[in-house]
């Protein structure tokens, strides 16, 4: 039997994803914290689990090279992805936002928007008939204000302390997100029962949690 290849977001979801996974007996014996290795297999189950950059698991479950993917709703909007997304699994919660230090760059004709989420934030002020320039950065996008880089930023905002560590206040509010379920849609005719059987199981988990 083939396995199904799950690809989980490095980073925040680890935790939250494997608590999950446990709660459905899915469980990766050889996974620790501060392993340097890359997949991880349940055999029983048939499963292997690969972590990667959650910029990257849209790309890997959209091209097929895994089944299913663990990842947050910014990097599905970001990639545009064509992929099943089946359950909201309500844990990586937080906001896409635009942040300055001021109102100010409302009143330009084309603020410069620092962002590692360009698509995100070119449709948002496309959508508002604003004409910006956007920079993308790769981490730390708050220091871009501040260093006279941009004008505002869009990024995600989770506890609010980056920002108000670094006097930025949240402006405008562009989506709420969280963590996805997403599965290939090839691999979701394939090998349905399997995966059909474990988003049940991961559907089940969420409600009653929601239930509580
Ligand atoms: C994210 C995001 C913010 C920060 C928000 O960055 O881009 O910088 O977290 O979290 P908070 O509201 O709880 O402070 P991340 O930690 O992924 O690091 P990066 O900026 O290096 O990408």
């Amino acid at each position: 039997m083939d396995y199904v290849e799950v690809a989980v977001a490095k980073g925040r979801l680890v935790d939250s994803t494997l608590e999950l996974f446990a709660e459905i007996g899915l469980v990766f014996p050889d996974y620790s914290p501060d392993s340097r290795k890359l997949f991880f297999t349940n055999e029983e189950r048939q499963v292997r689990m690969v972590l990667v950059k959650s910029a990257d698991v849209p790309t890997y479950v959209e091209r097929g090279a895994v089944d299913m993917g663990i990842v947050g709703k910014d990097q599905l909007l970001e990639s545009g992805a064509e992929v099943y997304e089946l359950v909201d699994l309500g844990f990586g919660t937080c906001k896409m936002v635009v942040a300055s230090p001021s109102t100010a760059y409302r009143r330009k004709p084309k603020p410069v928007v620092a962002t590692k989420y360009p698509k995100i934030a070119q449709a948002y002020f496309r959508d508002k008939d604003q004409p910006i320039e956007t920079i993308t950065l790769h981490g730390s996008v708050e220091l871009a204000p501040l260093a006279g880089l941009s004008d505002c930023i869009v990024d995600i905002v989770e506890t609010g302390t980056t920002l108000k560590e670094n006097g930025l206040y949240i402006t405008e509010e562009i989506a709420a997100l969280s963590a996805r379920l997403v599965v290939n849609r090839a691999s979701f005719k394939t090998k349905f029962h399997r995966l059909s059987g474990l988003v049940d199981q991961i559907q089940a988990v969420i409600d009653g949690r929601e239930r509580q």
